[in-house]
């Protein structure tokens, strides 16, 4: 956490207010307005909840108790039940809604298809008869690596129809991560598809299915949709076509009810011990923060054609790709392919012919498209945007202002939203036409949210200085565990401060109480807006035959957030060369994803550990950012060490 990064933020002192009309339109359209709700939901929030779960979801019987709070243990409306994917699709049925585009999909080959709310049902009812004549029941885990194409999403819903439990695993992940996935959640069956198209190339995705299921005993199913017609093995008995299974299914489907506490999905994300965590969420509470959070944060209407760029393999492809847009009913449009392709202008031509009206996407693309300039976003109309979002990591001020200007035309409002895989729904962010913007400030928390920036006593720190953030009381969509290991949940996210949520994050707030987060505090980087654990890439590391030992370091990268650099000790009588440094960012790409590959591969003699033999990373940091080794050296067991890391530079 540098003290430069808060500064620098600390200069920004524009304030940016809707415009008037945009303000009129608006779901929550003044500042008072969001103070009165906000306060509704901190002074009576049984109460606030209880209201908005009965507005916004349709119930099959109705809840007990709104919360059942013994930290670190939550559950939401107990003995509500209901079913996510008919709230996602039927309640839709029978209105003006049934004919609506409900997915707006573009292949990155051109290939375009709708799936309107009835075509999407249907789908959605097709496969969740094949998974049940798969033998496919409530609770057993489904693992999803698929391209993103709307079958992606139909696979979700299809499970959560079901009362399955997916995991989505990134079309991005290697064939070992995989193969951890599954076996972490003992997944019975495996939803992918024959390749995926990404920059021209097909992504061949069956066949990091089938590397991975040589050492995954529970699989016991593998449905394959056919994307892109490139071959793939299929083994008998195991292995099975989407359009032989799915596409030859019912489209009548009828829907169980189930308990709201009732696991929807689990997403593994980077912590900072090595072993991805696998992230729980459940039906009532996500459902809720999904949908409402995408109502009032981007002002969901009838009319909007929205757009969020993320991939389903992440909690915003999960949250505002599917869950939380088809919940209101919405328009989504979904992108298979990269934005550079076949030119760096394909997001604003999509914006353009689609016709788009919220867009919402990731600041390091936003910084990618600056540096490809202006005259990409200038060859497109971009006039149907009426609002614009950011997610990840924190929007630099610069990247703020050009995204403002040059994609919203000065505009459209900026919704900076702050959350994280765990809190399963946008936790600080702006209402549009309530609350003004500062570039680069997240801003203010959404109902029922209450952080707080703390020192390492819990106790609240001054504004304008900095501190940890927390949430201070439960929200519906909170996570539950961590998928196996309830003792990890506790410990690594409340234990910190006891009964309070330790989001990993360091944060300042502003005179007026505005949010400002400064990134990662734990040994987790933010590269390229993905969440990557040290402990992950060292661990890739030195599985490799040469390495003895390997730190993983982030350095200030201004395209990526962070840049990943890794300081590696070989095993004696190992060589270093330039062929063992590519050898080795190979390495760790097979080993976790290309995602994960290092942007530079250090060789040193020995790292830099304290007496009791920790790695000082804080060290290492300084080093890899190119500056001086500054601050406290005296707890170095040697320091030669850290001298020959900066010599050999
Ligand atoms: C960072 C993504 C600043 C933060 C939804 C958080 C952000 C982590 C923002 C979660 C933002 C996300 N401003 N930082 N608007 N949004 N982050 O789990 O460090 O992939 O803890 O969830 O991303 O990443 P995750």
């Amino acid at each position: 956490m540098s003290s430069e990064n808060i500064t620098s933020v600390a200069r920004e002192s524009r304030k940016h207010t809707a415009p008037r009309d945009f303000q009129a339109q608006a779901n929550i359209g003044s500042f008072a307005r969001y103070r009165k709700l906000y306060a509704e939901s901190v002074n009576a929030p049984e109460k606030f909840w209880a209201e908005q779960a009965a507005e916004h979801l349709l119930w099959r019987s109705m809840w007990k108790k709104v919360l059942q709070w013994k930290a670190p243990h939550a559950k939401w409306f107990v003995g509500g039940k209901l079913n996510v994917a008919e709230n996602c699709l039927d309640r839709h049925l029978g209105t003006p809604r049934e004919n609506k585009a409900a997915i707006v999909f573009e292949g990155e080959p051109g290939d375009q298809r709708t799936l309107t709310y009835k075509q999407l049902h249907q789908e959605v009812c097709r496969c969740a008869n094949a998974l049940e004549s798969l033998g496919l029941r409530k609770g057993d885990r489904v693992a999803i690596y698929m391209p993103m194409v709307p079958e992606a999403a139909v696979a979700m819903l299809a499970c959560a129809r079901i009362g399955a439990v997916h995991t989505v695993v990134f079309g991005g992940f290697s064939s070992e991560a995989i193969k951890d996935r599954i076996n972490d959640c003992q997944a019975k069956a495996v939803i992918t598809a024959d390749g995926g198209w990404r920059r021209g190339k097909i992504v061949e995705l069956k066949a990091n299915v089938d590397r991975a299921l040589e050492a995954t005993p529970s699989v016991e199913h593998v449905i394959v949709l056919e994307r892109t017609k490139n071959p793939v093995s299929m083994q008998t008995g195991r292995d099975v076509w989407w359009h032989d299974v799915v596409s030859r299914a019912s489209h009548r489907h009828k829907a169980k009810a189930f308990d709201a506490e009732t696991p929807l999905f689990i997403l593994y994300t980077s912590g900072s011990t090595g072993k991805p965590k696998g992230v729980l969420h459940t039906s009532g509470g996500y459902l809720l923060g999904t949908t409402m959070t995408a109502k009032y944060v981007f002002d969901l209407k009838e009319t909007d054609t929205y757009w969020c760029t993320a991939d389903v393999g992440w909690i915003t492809g999960h949250s505002y790709v599917v869950y939380g847009i088809l919940s209101n009913g919405a328009t989504s449009v979904v992108y298979e392919g990269a934005p550079n392709h076949p030119e760096p202008d394909r997001f604003w031509s999509i914006i353009d012919r689609h016709a788009v009206t919220i867009f919402y996407t990731a600041p390091t693309a936003i910084r990618a498209f600056m540096r490809w300039g202006d005259a990409y976003p200038k060859k497109h109309d971009l006039s149907s945007l009426r609002l614009l979002g950011s997610v990840g990591e924190p929007i630099n001020p610069e990247a703020w202002m050009w995204y403002f200007k040059t994609i919203g035309g000065g505009r459209c409002p900026i919704v900076d939203t702050w959350w994280q895989t765990e809190t399963g729904a946008i936790m600080i962010s702006p209402l549009p036409g309530a609350i003004p913007q500062k570039p680069g400030s997240a801003t203010l928390p959404f109902f029922g949210v209450v952080p707080k920036v703390v020192d390492d006593q819990g106790k609240e720190v001054p504004k304008n200085s900095g501190g940890k953030l927390v949430i201070t009381r439960p929200w519906p969509a909170m996570l539950r565990t961590l998928w196996g290991d309830d003792d990890r949940y506790t410990r690594q996210y409340w234990s910190d401060y006891p009964g309070i949520y330790f989001t990993g994050d360091g944060c300042r707030r502003d005179s007026d109480s505005y949010f400002w987060i400064v990134g990662r505090i734990d040994d987790v980087l933010n590269v390229s807006g993905h969440r990557i654990g040290t402990a992950e890439v060292e661990s890739a590391l030195v599985s490799h035959p040469s390495v003895a030992e390997a730190a993983a370091v982030g350095r200030p990268d201004e395209l990526k957030g962070q840049a990943l650099v890794v300081f590696v000790t070989l095993k004696n009588g190992v060589e270093t060369s330039e062929a063992l440094k590519e050898t080795l960012r190979q390495h760790v790409a097979r080993e976790i994803g290309a995602l994960a590959r290092p942007d530079s591969i250090r060789f040193a003699a020995a790292l830099p550990k304290t007496r009791s033999g920790k790695i000082m990373r804080r060290l290492l940091k300084e080093i890899a950012a190119g500056g001086a080794v500054k601050g406290d050296t005296t707890t170095l067991e040697d320091f030669s060490v850290v001298a020959s890391l900066q010599s050999e530079g």
